[in-house]
C-alpha cells in the first residue's frame, strides 16, 4: 500500500522507516499538517498517515474519500480529530493505536507533579544563577495526599499503580470501572472527587461529554489550592477559566502537556516568533504553571510500538483483515 505521512517529524520517519522497511509498503513523508489546503497531496496514495493536530474533518475526509484514499492510519491512541461520522458515511476505515505506552503518559503525569510541587523547574534555573536559597520552593509530601483520577483506562491504571506507591489515597471517576483499578483506589462521583483531591490528574479521552469537564462550576468544586495536571487532551479543561483560578488560588498548580488551541503552537519550533495566543501567553506569566508541548508519550519504547502498531493497521487493511484498532462512530457509546 502507498502511505501518506503527514506532520512528519525526524522522529517519525525514523521509527516509521525501521517498521516498514521491509513491509512492502510504500511510505512518502510530508512536514506539512493534514488538512483543507493540503489534503490533496495524498492523491494517488491507498491511505493517509495522520498526528494528533492532522484536521480530519468532514471536508478533509470528503477529499480524502473523492481522491481515493481508503484508510486513515492514527500516530495516536486519542481520535477526537476525526470526525468518526462523516468517515463512516464515507466508507473509510480508521484505525488507531490504542495501547502504545501508557506508562510514558502515566509517568510524565508524575513528573509534572514532582515538578511543580518541589518547585524543581524553579530550582533547575535558581541553582544555575548562583542562587541557592530555599525561600519559595517549599513543598508537601505526596504520602497520605489524596491524588483524583478522572479516566481509569490504560493511563489511569498506570498513573493509579504509580501514584499508590508513593502512599497516596485514590479517588476515581470514571463511567466505567476498570476493576484493575478498584483494588487500588474508590470510585466517586466527580464532585466528590473534586472536593477531597490535593491533586486531580486527567486521564480521560476528549468527546462532546468530556470537553471542558474542568470549567468555573468544577473549579468551584475543587479544593482550595488544588494541583490540577492535563496529560489528556487541551480542551477537557477551560483555560481562560483555569488562568481565573489560579488568580484567585483555587489552583495552587498547573501542570498542562496538552492546550486547547495547541495546534498552532506546539511540535514547531516558534522561539523566533511571536505568541499570538494571549491566553497561552498568560498562563506563561505564573510561577506555579508548568507546560510543556504535547511530549507525555515521547519516548522510545512508545515511538517504537506507535510504529509497530501503524504497521499492523496497514497490513491487516491490505488483506481485507480488521487489525482490532479500527474505530467508528457506531463503537462510540455516551461517556467513552
Ligand atoms: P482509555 O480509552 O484506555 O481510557 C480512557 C478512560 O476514560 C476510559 O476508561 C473511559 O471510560 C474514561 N472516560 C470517558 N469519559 C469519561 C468521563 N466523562 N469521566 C471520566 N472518565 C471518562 O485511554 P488511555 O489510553 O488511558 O488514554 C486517555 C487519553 O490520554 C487519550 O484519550 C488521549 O486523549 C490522552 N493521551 C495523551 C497523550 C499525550 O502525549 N499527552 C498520549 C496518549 C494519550
Amino acid at each position: 500500500m502507498k502511505i501518506a505521512v503527514f506532520s512528519t517529524k525526524s522522529y517519525d520517519r525514523q521509527f516509521l522507516g525501521v517498521a516498514f522497511e521491509r513491509s512492502g509498503h510504500q511510505l512518502s513523508f510530508f512536514e506539512t499538517h493534514l488538512g483543507d489546503e493540503t489534503a490533496a497531496l495524498a492523491a494517488g496514495f491507498d491511505g493517509v498517515c495522520a498526528f494528533v493536530n492532522d484536521d480530519l474533518s468532514a471536508s478533509v475526509l470528503r477529499v480524502l474519500s473523492q481522491q481515493g484514499n481508503r484508510l486513515i492510519a492514527l500516530r495516536s491512541a486519542g481520535f477526537n480529530h476525526v470526525d468518526l461520522l462523516e468517515a463512516d458515511a464515507l466508507g473509510l476505515t480508521v484505525a488507531r493505536v490504542p495501547r502504545y505506552s501508557p506508562h510514558a503518559v502515566a509517568e510524565y503525569a508524575i513528573g509534572l507533579i514532582l515538578t511543580l510541587n518541589r518547585k524543581i523547574h524553579r530550582a533547575y534555573t535558581r541553582v544555575r544563577e548562583g542562587n541557592f536559597a530555599l525561600d519559595g520552593l517549599l513543598g508537601f509530601d505526596l504520602h497520605g495526599r489524596t491524588v483524583g483520577i478522572v479516566g481509569s483506562g490504560q493511563i489511569g491504571l498506570c498513573f493509579a499503580q504509580i501514584m499508590a506507591g508513593f502512599g497516596c489515597r485514590l479517588l476515581v471517576t470514571d463511567p466505567y470501572p476498570n476493576p484493575a483499578v478498584r483494588r487500588l483506589a474508590r470510585y466517586v462521583d466527580l464532585p466528590t472527587l473534586l472536593g477531597e483531591s490535593d491533586i486531580v490528574s486527567l486521564h480521560c479521552p476528549l468527546t462532546p461529554e468530556t470537553h471542558h469537564l474542568i470549567d468555573r462550576v468544577a473549579l468551584d468544586q475543587m479544593k482550595p489550592g488544588v494541583m490540577l495536571i492535563n496529560t489528556s487532551r487541551g480542551a477537557v479543561v477551560d483555560t481562560p477559566a483555569v488562568i481565573e483560578g489560579l488568580k484567585t488560588g483555587r489552583i495552587g498548580a498547573l501542570g498542562l502537556d496538552v492546550y486547547e488551541e495547541e495546534g498552532d503552537l506546539f511540535f514547531e519550533d516558534l522561539s523566533d516568533q511571536v505568541i499570538q495566543d494571549d491566553v497561552f501567553a498568560r498562563l506563561m506569566t505564573f510561577p506555579n504553571v508548568v507546560v510543556t508541548g504535547h511530549q507525555a508519550f515521547f519516548t522510545r519504547d512508545a515511538l517504537e510500538a506507535i510504529a509497530t502498531t501503524t504497521l499492523v493497521n496497514v497490513d491487516a487493511f491490505s488483506r481485507g483483515e480488521h487489525s482490532g484498532n479500527e474505530v467508528s462512530a457506531a463503537q462510540i457509546v455516551p461517556n467513552r
